[in-house]
């Protein structure tokens, strides 16, 4: 079957130009101006539209069990929603339980993850330490395609790591080739706040950001960079939400440490004052971690992100329906941790990055699938419009208007984060490997045809610490013994 994508604007992280693209089967067999078809083949008007790279959102936890309950999003609904709005590919995360085999759960989660409608790829979390799990890291980055591994420095007594955790992973991933990356949040500290804010009778979802504030998510995230360096291992740090963070993060990439740094489109967008809302399903619906910042933050964040200190865009979907939230009705700390989002990822980015100025359309496509496909070593199948990559591509609308709510969206969760917010600029035609999934407001996924991708390690050079190994490079003393008598 042959597709071509006549007469709109070709955007990718490189620039923009005004080309077809030739369809073949489930991959892209060209890109350039006036190509020629056979009369058969399925001709799509993209005329006054951007064509994109499909969306990678590199953060998710589809059907996660978390909290004592399972994310409601399974990987069926949760990739098909993610077609809506113009995304194709997400990596998810396989979080075992402490003293679980890490083989074991990954191959639970691939099970769960057959389901899936796009195509997807898992990171592995790094939950406890012993010589199996170091094993295990080899036998997943050797065989199974996996070249990161997450650490939650947070959820302490739950999936914690601990420093003695996390230099040994650190040490392991290096000897692999694969990347680390990082929940930063320091977990004690939490702790300790979420008991003292509970026993002042705050028990309600504004204690939620009083027990994490941002200098315990800037401790963190100094901790596991300086851990890194010294260790010469590049890490990634998934959903930096607050300036004390990006201090972080940008002091090390200023030092030539490699580093990267995520963030997510609704801690761009939307601040702490959602948990002062009088109405507690509604403040609830917020809590997540990190939690939402006042306004400055924010700011820093787009600043952030326009200077390349932060590289990539995700949504952190875990999506809880308002009945599991009230687990947690008589004390926040047992409100299910997280928010949905990967439909509207792409939209709030565009009308809010985009349409301000803050972001080119080139730099949108960088942060919301190249950057990504580059960091996870799967560019250029996956995050690029060339002959020879995945045909996953997204026909944008940069005109079309609609208001984000949970009465319209398609994923599976009864409330939306974005409730109320209009935004321009939207999927118009989303094709996942050369399918069309979503057109004319119409859903089109197939159930199990997404594809697990395997993410190669990367080569030696990828250690490229070399300013600290050179400096720390030991000096071998040659001394004279004393002469003893
Ligand atoms: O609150 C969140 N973010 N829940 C999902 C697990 C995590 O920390 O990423
Ligand atoms: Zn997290
Ligand atoms: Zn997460």
């Amino acid at each position: 079957m042959i597709t071509l994508i006549r007469g709109g604007t070709v955007v990718t992280a490189e620039g923009e130009l005004r080309h077809d693209v030739r369809i073949e089967g489930e991959t892209i067999a060209a890109v350039g101006p006036d190509l020629q078809v056979p009369a058969d083949a399925r001709v799509i008007d993209a005329g006054g539209a951007y064509v994109m790279p499909g969306g990678i959102d590199p953060h998710t936890h589809m059907e996660l069990p978390f909290m004592g309950t399972v994310a409601s999003e399974d990987f069926f609904t949760g990739t098909s929603a993610a077609a809506a709005g113009g995304t194709t590919m997400c990596i998810d995360f396989v979080i075992p339980a402490p003293e679980e085999r890490l083989l074991d759960a990954f191959h639970k989660w691939r099970g769960w993850s057959e389901k899936a409608a796009c195509d997807y790829s898992l990171h592995v979390a790094i939950t406890w330490w012993d010589d199996s799990v170091r094993e295990d890291m080899g036998t997943l980055a050797r065989e199974h395609g996996v070249n990161s591994f997450k650490h939650f420095m947070a959820y302490k007594n739950a999936i914690m790591c601990d420093d003695e955790t996390l230099v040994n992973s650190f040490k392991t991933a290096k000897e692999l080739g694969a990347l680390c990356t990082l929940h930063a949040e320091n977990g004690e500290l939490v702790y300790v706040l979420q008991q003292e804010i509970f026993d002042k009778g705050i028990t309600g979802p504004e204690g939620h950001p009083l027990s994490r504030p941002p200098e315990v998510e800037g401790e963190a995230a100094n901790r596991a960079i300086r851990i890194a360096e010294v260790l010469g291992v590049p890490v990634y740090l998934v959903h930096t939400s607050c300036i004390d963070a990006l201090e972080a993060v940008t002091r090390a990439r200023l030092e030539g440490q490699r580093v990267f740094a995520e963030v997510l489109a609704q801690h761009l967008v939307i601040d702490d004052s959602v948990y002062r809302d009088p109405d507690w399903n509604t403040a609830a619906h917020y809590v997540m971690s990190p939690p939402f910042r006042p306004r400055e933050h924010q700011e820093a964040l787009w600043r952030g992100l326009a200077a390349g200190m932060l590289q990539t865009t995700a949504t952190d979907h875990c999506c809880f329906c308002t009945p599991q939230k009230q687990a947690g009705l008589d004390d926040f700390r047992q409100i299910p941790n997280g928010t949905g989002g990967v439909e509207d990822r792409l939209s709030v980015l565009w009308h809010h990055g985009v349409r301000t100025g803050r972001l080119t359309p080139s730099e949108f496509v960088a942060i919301t699938s190249t950057n990504t496909a580059k960091i996870f070593n799967i560019f250029p199948k996956k995050g690029a419009l060339v002959a020879g990559a995945d045909a996953d591509v997204v026909i944008w609308d940069p005109d079309r208007t609609r208001t984000i709510s949970a009465a319209t969206h398609h994923q599976n969760i009864d409330f939306n984060i974005y409730e109320g917010m209009e935004v321009t600029g939207d999927a118009a035609i989303t094709l996942s490997r050369g399918l069309v999934v979503w057109e004319d407001g119409q859903l089109k996924t197939v159930r199990g045809r997404g594809r697990y991708i395997d993410r190669p390690c990367f080569a030696p050079y990828w250690d490229s610490q070399r300013r600290r190994n050179a400096r720390a490079e030991p000096t071998k003393v040659h001394r004279q013994r004393p002469v003893t008598k």
